[in-house]
């Protein structure tokens, strides 16, 4: 089992359950509210934990109880902290989360600590980055530190995969770095820069992606199931049907179950079924990790399935 280290966000999420979204201007009453563990790192770092993946985290959090609080909270679900800073005088990261009846959501982030994270941050840990084997990024840290962190560990021979999430500028030079780019159907939009049909849109995105030199496109559709795309070969791997109470958080279950495949061997359409089956568990509960599922309930939910895989 290779070991697979994540490079990115942690924020406490406050999440209000409403009816719908407010209007502009609007005021509403929530039905409920909670505070989770989140941030797309630290989400797909807690599932990869709970799946039992040798996983550590790389980020930073703010000298307050949020952040203390979230170091354990990695620990007691078998995520090494090593690569964990604590940043004076800055906050934790927070992201406000409204949750309609739907399962859909509306969020906006406030960084923090997360903002804090410098190339020089990468430089100071490196021993112990390059301990592992693959690595993920999504874009909730500066893009700059994604882009100078990706091309030195993939110059050391690594493997990388980049969840480009929220859409975001990307200098260009980022994507020959890039083995695995697992965008959703937004981001897809936006690195396309265009409105049309899904699948049309997908193809042509996914192939100026390419063209640019990333080594494959995993683009996740939602109940569509993902695609695999790579050269002029794209797949359509099926999503897992499941009751959607909250799928905050589902786009970082999927890219931890397709590493966590991947670093056990697996490949392409294989690797993609376990990241659908991640996602697809996750958004069985309100808060990104709460239904996260263990490696024991990943194995259940694969054999009830069909198109069954032995991870
Ligand atoms: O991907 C979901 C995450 O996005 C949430 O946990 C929230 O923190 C935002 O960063
Ligand atoms: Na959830």
């Amino acid at each position: 089992m290779k070991s697979i280290c994540v490079i990115g966000s942690l924020n406490l999420d406050m999440v209000a359950a409403v009816e719908r979204f407010p209007q502009p201007g609007e005021t509403l009453t929530a039905d409920g509210y909670s505070v989770f563990f989140g941030g797309k790192g630290g989400n797909q770092a807690v599932a990869l934990g709970r799946l039992g993946a040798r996983v550590k985290m790389a980020g930073k959090v703010g000298d307050d109880i949020h952040g203390h609080d979230y170091i354990r909270h990695l620990r007691m679900n078998g995520v090494d902290v090593g690569g964990i800073g604590v940043e004076k005088g800055a906050a934790t990261g927070t992201a406000m989360i409204w949750v309609d009846r739907q399962g859909e959501n509306q969020i906006v982030v406030s960084p923090g600590a997360n903002g804090h994270m410098q190339p020089s941050d990468i430089d100071a840990m490196w021993g112990e980055l390059v301990q592992s084997d693959l690595f993920l990024f999504q874009l909730e840290i500066p893009i700059g530190t994604v882009a100078y962190a990706a091309k030195r560990l993939k110059q050391a021979g690594k493997t990388i995969i980049l969840d480009p999430a929220p859409a975001s500028q990307l200098p260009d030079a980022i994507f020959r770095y890039i083995d695995y780019m697992t965008p959703n159907e937004t981001e897809v939009r936006y690195y396309a820069g265009r409105q049309e049909r899904y699948v049309y849109q997908l193809k042509e995105a996914a192939g100026s992606l390419l063209r640019r030199g990333v080594g494959t496109v995993v683009a996740k559709a939602g109940e569509e199931g993902a695609y695999w795309i790579r050269e002029a070969e794209m797949t359509r791997i099926e999503a897992f049907p499941v009751q959607a109470v909250d799928t905050t958080g589902a786009g970082d279950s999927f890219n931890a179950g397709f590493a966590y495949a991947l670093a056990s061997g697996l490949e392409a359409e294989d690797a993609v079924r376990v990241g659908n089956a991640v996602g697809a568990l996750s958004v069985r509960q309100v808060g990104a990790q709460s239904a996260m599922p263990t490696r024991e309930e990943l194995e259940r939910f694969l054999e009830t399935h069909p198109g069954r895989i032995t991870i």
